[in-house]
């Protein structure tokens, strides 16, 4: 049990036989990285697979073995892995060099291309990830209203920044995680998810509130789902009150559709973070917005205002190798299917997933819109029907419970020994190049992988708890 994993396990011998040479690694990162890794969310037990290479839907590790990828780059890869026109772009720029320390016409192209396509961003500043965009956001919106309150949402992510750094996955009373001070957090105000009675009451009683934020399709690309009529009332709340929203696009923008969620539901925030897909798969992000806002970044406007301006830095804003990927990878995503096809693989894939759960009498569910899929390991045992699961209909609360478990882990090792990589360990994400091939191998995959856990005790109280009701 040292690493965390039962040492009699099928599964993790499978893992471990197939994967000395990462085993290896990771006993010398262990030494030199905490945990052994650099991201939180790429922390798997008993160790991480080192990948060496990806072409397309796949990558391979360091002992040579091949993984349908839906990490997809923490989301950025919407068009996998290498795609020739990005890389081409990049070589190009690379050989012109990396960092000019001066304004490039790439970087203006790259803004065009974005207040092109989504529709809130009248103007645009560039940061180097999506952390750094919605702390911006959030500044701006303190500095534009002059109120000190952020609104945001339970288990809604954001990035790592202090505003944001609690309420996710724990403190959701909105107490400080280890290092963030209790000031800081108590300038936050934490609601629940989609309590857009409770977000109407807030603002109408408090005046202090500056900016509600949330992830415009729910928390984790979706994982507690948010419906488009949540974002029209909190439209309409937040206008009403002279309160500024703001969606973090930072997954969805230039993926679940080219101007992300806001173009496709037609709700317009007064701002917008992005990042991932923004840069093609290179480092970068961007906060997007109303004029009057981002004047506040403006020197000439805060001159004619009287505003003292926000000064922002950043070595690597709109760096011109990432802005000629970001470049070539909006213009791809303006002017192909690419974000359709992305998604209906994706549909694709929920629904073969969700046919196995059934054959194998698993009640859960695979559920998310677009190009995502969740698990709903129905920690709770809820009578439900995977085929006719509809996360929009289900409580929030069901999703509230669900917990990081071993069992969860184990399942993202099983898969891994049959040859696919999930994202962190509920769920993935699938780009515009995933293949039906890859969907078919991946259903085989899902099924072993859930018969392995099966004969394991790992999976238990199978089929009685799968009905037709509560789906
Ligand atoms: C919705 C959302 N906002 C912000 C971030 C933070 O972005 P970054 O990892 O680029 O700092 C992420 C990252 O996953 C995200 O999913």
């Amino acid at each position: 049990m040292a690493d965390g994993l039962p040492t009699a396990s099928r599964i993790v011998d499978a893992y471990r036989a197939r994967t000395p040479a990462s085993a290896k690694r990771y006993s010398e990162a262990l030494t030199l990285l905490p945990s052994g890794v650099v991201h939180d969310g790429r922390r798997t037990l008993p160790y991480g697979i080192y990948v060496d290479r990806a072409l397309g839907s796949r990558k391979w590790d360091i002992d040579g073995n091949e993984y349908v990828d839906y990490y997809g780059g923490h989301g950025a890869l919407l068009l996998g892995h290498h795609n020739a026109a990005i890389v081409e772009a990049i070589k190009i720029q690379v050989e012109k060099g990396m960092h000019f320390a001066a304004a490039t016409e790439l970087e203006v192209e790259w803004a065009r291309l974005v207040h092109e396509l989504i529709p809130s961003a009248e103007r645009v500043r560039f940061t180097s990830s999506g952390t750094e965009a919605t702390h911006l956001a959030m500044r701006l919106a303190r500095a534009a209203t002059g109120k000190g309150k952020i609104l945001r949402f339970q288990t809604h992510f954001h990035g790592w920044h202090d505003h944001v750094a609690f309420g996710v996955s724990s403190h959701l009373d909105g107490t400080p995680t280890s290092g963030v001070l209790a000031d800081v957090a108590s300038n936050v105000i934490l609601m629940r998810p989609n309590d857009t009675d409770g977000v109407d009451r807030m603002l109408s009683t408090r005046k202090d509130v500056a900016a509600v934020i949330l992830e415009p399709i729910g928390s984790s690309s979706g994982a507690v789902p948010t419906s488009p009529a949540v974002l029209r009332a909190l439209r309409e709340i937040t206008r009403r009150n002279g309160v500024l929203l703001i969606f973090d696009e930072v997954v969805t923008a230039f993926r679940v559709a080219p101007g992300g969620v806001q173009a496709l539901h037609d709700v317009i925030p007064d701002l917008t973070t992005m990042a991932k897909v923004l840069a093609g798969g290179m480092p970068g992000g961007a906060v997007g917005g109303r004029k009057d806002i981002l004047d506040w970044l403006d020197y000439e406007a805060c001159a004619a205002t009287g505003h003292e301006r926000i000064s922002h830095q950043g070595t690597h804003n709109g760096n011109v190798v990432c802005a000629a990927a970001g470049i070539t990878a909006l213009k791809i995503i303006r002017d192909t299917d690419a974000c359709k096809r992305a998604s209906a693989t994706a549909a694709q894939l929920r629904a073969g997933m969700n046919a196995v759960l059934e054959e194998e009498g698993v009640p859960w569910a695979v559920y998310g819109e677009h190009s995502f899929f969740h698990f709903f390991t129905n920690q709770e045992n809820h009578a439900l029907r995977p085929t006719q699961f509809d996360a929009n209909r289900a409580p929030t609360d069901w999703f509230k419970t669900e917990k990081r478990e071993r069992m969860m882990e184990k399942l993202r090792i099983a898969m891994l020994v049959n040859g696919v990589d999930l994202k962190g360990w509920r769920g993935g994400v699938v780009s515009a190049v995933h293949t039906p091939a890859d969907v078919q191998f991946t259903l085989d995959a899902w099924r072993t992988s859930l018969q392995a856990l099966k004969a394991e005790g790992d999976i238990a109280r199978v089929r009685h708890n799968i009905t037709a009701a509560g789906s």
